[in-house]
């Protein structure tokens, strides 16, 4: 008899999946495929979306929460991709009613989409009992998106490739941030596009991507006042080129006390590195009275990869 068969089959599973910060993001020239080789610092922050799975007569996916007008309710939503595939490999039909409840901004350079599909990978994984291996599920997020390996693994870690190959990294301690969420959303292949355009006057071979070796250091002695003057984004003027307001965001966190702030991912969403719990709280809460952003709030990282968290 299979593991799986003899495994339980629970009713409804719900994962809990954490948002990410690039503290290090260096992009290399476009490749062929579209993609762009990175050099990446992913950390995993305490802004969460929960992804509930319960078997249904056929598959159907609905968001509740921030930006849930924005997610696609049809075949093309990960999450949905997701538990497809899983059952695919599965042979089975994948009926499954997929409920996500969003925190993490849509469009946002948060990888929330990503973290929904990791959230469904998981979930489809514990609701019908497979036990798939961590490199079977690395392998089916990589398919997904180039940051679903991540919201699996969490943590702080380094991604190389399309961001999809990961090495764990040792962080000390929590560090505290907070998070400005913009008007209005940037799609990720327009952000790298816009950095193509940026670059074009320069030949491939003047674009160098180095490894972020005194980042990981910092982050090894866990003292904030360190890494902040690390954090670095190649995405950050393409993104800025694209809403020039966030240049202001990012003056109006310092103003408050930060100790830096970049430019999440692809952006539009601004992080800014605070000194404690304390500090983040005041910067969090002056940031939201300038009326720079959409919404203000702390988090804290590194924090574990998605996680079943009922049964
Ligand atoms: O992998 P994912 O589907 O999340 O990527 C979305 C888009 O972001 C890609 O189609 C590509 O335009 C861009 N991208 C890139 N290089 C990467 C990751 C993403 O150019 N390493």
């Amino acid at each position: 008899m299979s593991r799986a068969s003899l495994s339980v089959v629970s009713d409804a599973v719900t994962v809990r999946v954490p948002a990410k910060v690039n503290l290090y993001l260096g992009v290399g020239p476009l490749r062929d495929d579209g993609y762009h080789d990175l050099v990446t610092v992913f950390q995993a922050l305490s802004l969460y979306d929960d992804v509930r799975l319960s078997p249904a007569t056929e598959l159907r996916v609905a968001t509740t929460g921030e930006g849930a007008t924005d997610v696609p309710a049809d075949g093309t939503n990960l999450a949905a991709l997701a538990v497809t595939e899983v059952a695919r490999r599965a042979g089975r039909t994948p009926k499954v009613a997929i409920d996500v409840t969003k925190r993490i901004p849509v469009a946002g350079g948060m990888a929330g989409g990503s973290a929904d599909a990791a959230g469904a990978l998981v979930g489809a994984d514990k609701l019908w009992g497979l036990e798939l291996e961590r490199p079977e599920l690395s392998e089916i997020a990589a398919g997904l998106g180039s940051d679903v390996p991540f919201a699996l693994h969490g943590g702080t870690a380094l991604g190389t490739g399309r961001g999809e190959q990961l090495m764990p990294i040792l962080a000390r301690g929590q560090f505290h941030w907070v998070l400005a969420m913009s008007k209005s959303g940037l799609s990720t292949p327009a952000v790298y596009r816009e950095l193509d355009r940026l670059r074009e006057s320069r030949s491939d071979s003047d674009i160098v991507v180095e490894r972020p070796d005194a980042l990981m250091a910092a982050l090894t002695s866990g003292d904030p006042s360190v890494v902040a003057p690390l954090l670095r984004n190649d995405l950050q003027p393409a993104a800025l080129s694209l809403q020039p307001a966030l240049r202001r965001t990012l003056r109006a966190g310092v103003d408050a006390g930060a100790l830096n702030g970049i430019v999440s991912g692809s952006g539009p969403t601004c992080v800014f590195l605070c000194a404690d719990e304390a500090s983040a709280v005041d910067v969090a809460a002056e940031l939201s009275g300038a009326g720079v952003a959409r919404a203000v709030r702390t988090a804290n990282g590194p924090v574990p990869g998605a996680r079943v968290v009922t049964e």
